[in-house]
């Protein structure tokens, strides 16, 4: 397992240790004593984070475990927007921003809480009013801007069930992520703005729904002149919210019930729709907004991700805002209109936490220190990453130049599955670059062999997690038998799909992915869903997909093709082959090669090895071929 990894200088590692008064002032001043706490009673510490909430209806019981279902603060009842938004709209938060957004040109628009949640309850009676109730599927496909968010808690707030799809899916990956939800509402913009482009959101919407059966209404937020038609099934957004009255009864939600539908790639050609439940999510996100960002009232916290993604629910939406964050979007790129673009709106807005992911920093290291260097970044208390490894080249980087040595970085590792961060450095903890760091308390993880026994420290292995924690998914949105999965791949763990390594203190440090998943700037994409893709194509028989790393992006994209008989390869067709995939997954699906191959290594089953085609491209031993077809 850990020959294609290069598990140097495990024992050899570089450690920062940030001023000590990091830790005096943090709400974890003391990891190793809160993580003997948690291990001495699981349940008694996560029920202290809970108590830090406001309930309906306190939990009858902590936990019920029925390996490998879990149920957590059962016969409790609650709202989250109840945490999110009033409990500091109705108290001493009642005038503290909880939003700054920032578009293009200087735009900007700040909402208060008391501001966004009357904005949140009005959008939330005009969902009602067009018959959206508890349990309906709601479809969030927008640009970054604050309306999303509003759109996401109006949805909380009566408890339908949200599935937001990142705005840079293409039509196929939309159509099929509001059938397999069966979505009631898609809620949608005219256009979404990149580097000073209108991109037409909602023309991939009208593509996406010509065949989606269960879509009675779309709402569509109109941020252009002149504006655009709306036909019989469409409503706009602001005309919806106008004379709607600002308060809303929050939907009392059991404990248990279902949150939201994220969808993330999974090894066959259909992504997963991971179901979250509402009290284990929101208890494990305000727990770890909170301590692992460390959050303190007069911070300005920015996280880059989209909400789109699983980081932008947890860490943009719904964790800082319990814990009453004020918290900073922007819609701009890092690259536009310069390469300054981040370090200006850093400047501009006194952020104090930082936290965005390496294949951004590793873009930033290749335009040169001179962009950081023009803007005062002393604002700047603690910064972070998240979604591929941050490597120790990048580590260095980010910790001089943005941190300037000063920052603790905290580097966290989680999932769309796991809800909430499970490996990080905690603030005032040495950090050492390349490791991610220890679980966080309420967390058992480990490195183990296939057959689930700990790995020695420096040897590579499998990730898991050995106990169930809060706000872990609770299946797999139609598919039982793939959340099962998660649970017997290594009887009695949860298996992550990550190769990792353990030193010998504790520290782990991720590999990558053990699976057929790509992650390219940080998104997960399925081999088997580019290769769907690329099979749509009339002119293909077969496809074959891999990832090669790649400096910038982690990895890239590599896809090997054969045409059917009658089609000529040349630079026209791999030209439509790419379009067609940006058309139908979206561009941060697009290969990056196209290669027009007669054949490709395949088991005497049939099944491609993709392993096989990656040796080959790297100039590496395939390793065992012996059920390679010849
Ligand atoms: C990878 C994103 C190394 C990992 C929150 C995981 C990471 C997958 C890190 C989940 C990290 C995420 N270091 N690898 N700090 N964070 N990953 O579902 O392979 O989009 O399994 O969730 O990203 O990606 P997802």
């Amino acid at each position: 397992m850990t020959e294609d990894f290069d598990v140097r200088l495990v024992e050899d590692v570089k450690s920062y240790t940030p001023d000590p008064a990091y830790r005096k002032n943090a709400w974890m001043p003391d990891y190793q004593k809160a993580y003997a706490e948690f291990m001495k009673n699981p349940e008694k510490f996560w029920e202290a984070q809970a108590k830090e909430l406001d309930w309906i209806r306190p939990w009858d019981k902590v936990l019920e475990w029925n390996y490998p279902y879990a149920k957590w603060f059962t016969g409790a009842q609650l709202n989250i927007t109840l945490n999110c938004l009033d409990r500091h709209a109705n108290n001493s938060r009642r005038n503290k921003v909880a939003l700054i957004w920032r578009g293009e040109e200087g735009r900007e628009r700040i909402f208060t809480y008391q501001k966004l949640l009357s904005q949140v309850c009005r959008f939330a009676n005009a969902l009602k009013k067009i018959g959206v109730k508890k349990g309906d599927c709601v479809c969030i496909y927008m640009p970054l801007v604050p309306e999303q968010l509003i759109a996401m808690l109006a949805c909380a707030r009566i408890g339908a069930v949200h599935s937001v799809v990142f705005g840079g899916f293409g039509s196929a990956a939309l159509n099929m992520r509001i059938n397999d939800a069966g979505a009631k509402v898609i809620i949608t913009a005219d256009i979404s703005i990149r580097r000073g482009k209108a991109i037409q959101l909602k023309a991939i919407v009208d593509e996406a729904t010509v065949d989606a059966p269960t879509v009675e209404h779309v709402i569509v937020l109109r941020r252009r002149e002149p504006l655009v038609d709306l036909q019989e099934i469409e409503l706009d957004f602001h005309e919806m919210m106008a004379g709607m009255p600002d308060t809303c009864e929050p939907e009392v939600m059991d404990a248990e019930d279902p949150f939201f539908i994220l969808y993330t790639s999974g090894s066959t050609g259909k992504p997963k729709g991971i179901v979250h439940t509402c009290a284990g999510y929101m208890v494990g996100t305000h727990y770890t907004s909170k301590n692992v960002f460390d959050i303190k009232e007069n911070d300005t916290y920015w996280c880059t991700a989209d909400p789109g993604w699983i980081t932008g629910h947890s860490y943009i939406v719904y964790g800082p805002l319990a814990v009453g964050a004020t918290v900073f979007i922007s819609e701009l790129t890092p690259d536009y209109p310069d390469a300054g673009s981040y370090w200006s709106l850093i400047e501009e807005q006194k952020i104090t936490i930082f936290y965005t992911a390496p294949t951004a920093i590793r873009m930033f290291m290749k335009m040169g220190e001179e962009w950081p260097d023009k803007y005062n970044l002393s604002s700047l208390r603690i910064i972070g990453s998240v979604g591929e490894p941050l490597n120790p080249e990048a580590f260095e980087w980010y910790y001089r130049v943005i941190g300037k040595k000063r920052c603790p970085i905290v580097d966290t590792w989680w999932q769309t599955e796991t809800g909430m961060i499970m490996i990080t450095t905690v603030i005032g903890e040495p950090m050492h670059p390349g490791f991610a760091g220890k679980p966080l308390p309420g967390v058992i993880a480990d490195v183990v062999d296939k057959e689930g026994k700990p790995v020695k420290p420096g040897t590579g292995g499998l990730l898991v997690v050995k106990s169930p924690w809060p706000s872990m998914l609770r299946t797999v949105y139609k598919d039982d038998e793939r959340y099962r999965k998660y649970w017997y791949t290594i009887d009695g763990v949860y298996t992550v799909g990550d190769l990792a390594v353990k030193s010998r203190d504790g520290y782990i440090m991720i590999l990558g992915r053990s699976d057929d998943i790509i992650i390219v700037a940080g998104h997960n994409i399925g081999t088997a869903e580019v290769e769907s893709a690329l099979v749509s194509h009339h002119a293909v028989a077969e496809a074959a997909v891999i990832g090669k790393p790649d400096e910038v992006k982690g990895n890239s994209i590599k896809a090997f093709v054969i045409l059917r008989v009658g089609n000529k390869p040349g630079d026209r067709l791999r030209q439509d082959l790419l379009h067609h995939v940006r058309s139908t997954l979206g561009p941060i699906a697009m290969p990056h090669e196209i290669d027009f191959v007669d054949k490709l290594p395949k088991t005497r089953s049939g099944k491609i090895m993709r392993r096989v085609l990656k040796a080959k491209e790297m100039g590496m031993d395939p390793g065992d071929v012996s059920t390679l077809e010849e």
